[in-house]
């Protein structure tokens, strides 16, 4: 059987973004188990318009990456209380061809603020239902405090967080082993 292939999306594009940089610890904690990647280039899609979906090679590719993966991490800040609009776009683009759905999938907010960003967490949550994603109660984290937690170069300070983002990865794996099972 192939390894378990990850997709991981940052709704950052900061460089040293702290979103990042906890999709780059749970790689680590997933260690050699699973094939784990780091989607880049979300910046380099057009607006989503349904009228012009013609073939765009960005897009194309990032369909390509979702449909192939077995399971999708996605770890977003918060920007005015919503979902950043580079994600939000990515995902738009994926609602008419349907990569996503019946796909396993974590969703993670992280905040320097106390509120974990829960704002965000949850209008991403409605969007993955609409897309039709598998998920359960232990398929969603939000990080409030994340500067405390992760150092800037991305090293996991505190063990509670490292504790939580084991739990989630084996929560996906677990999932994406039903879905194997059941082919
Ligand atoms: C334009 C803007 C809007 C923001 N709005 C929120 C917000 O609504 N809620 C929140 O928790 N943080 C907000 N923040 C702070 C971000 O959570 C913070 O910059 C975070 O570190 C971004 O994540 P990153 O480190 O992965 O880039 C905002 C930041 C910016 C730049």
């Amino acid at each position: 059987m192939k390894n378990i292939q990850i997709l991981a999306i940052s709704g950052s594009l900061r460089s040293n973004s702290s979103n990042t940089n906890i999709l780059k610890a749970t790689a680590e904690i997933a260690g050699d188990s699973v094939d784990f990647q780091i989607y880049e280039g979300l910046d380099t899609f057009p607006h989503f318009n349904p009228g012009i979906d013609e073939d765009n090679e960005k897009v194309a590719h990032f369909r390509e990456k979702v449909k192939n993966a077995d399971g999708v991490i996605i770890c977003t800040p918060e920007y005015a209380f919503g979902v950043p609009g580079v994600l939000k776009n990515a995902l738009d683009w994926t609602v008419s061809t349907g990569e996503f759905n019946d796909k396993p999938v974590v969703a993670i907010s992280a905040s320097p603020l106390n509120s974990g960003g829960d704002k965000a967490l949850a209008s991403l949550l409605f969007t993955l239902t609409a897309l039709g994603t598998v998920k359960n109660e232990g398929s969603s984290l939000s990080i409030p405090n994340i500067k405390q937690k992760i150092s800037a170069d991305g090293k996991l300070i505190e063990i509670e967080l490292k504790n939580q983002l084991e739990l989630i990865l084996i929560n996906l794996l677990e999932q994406i082993n039903k879905k194997r099972e059941n082919r």
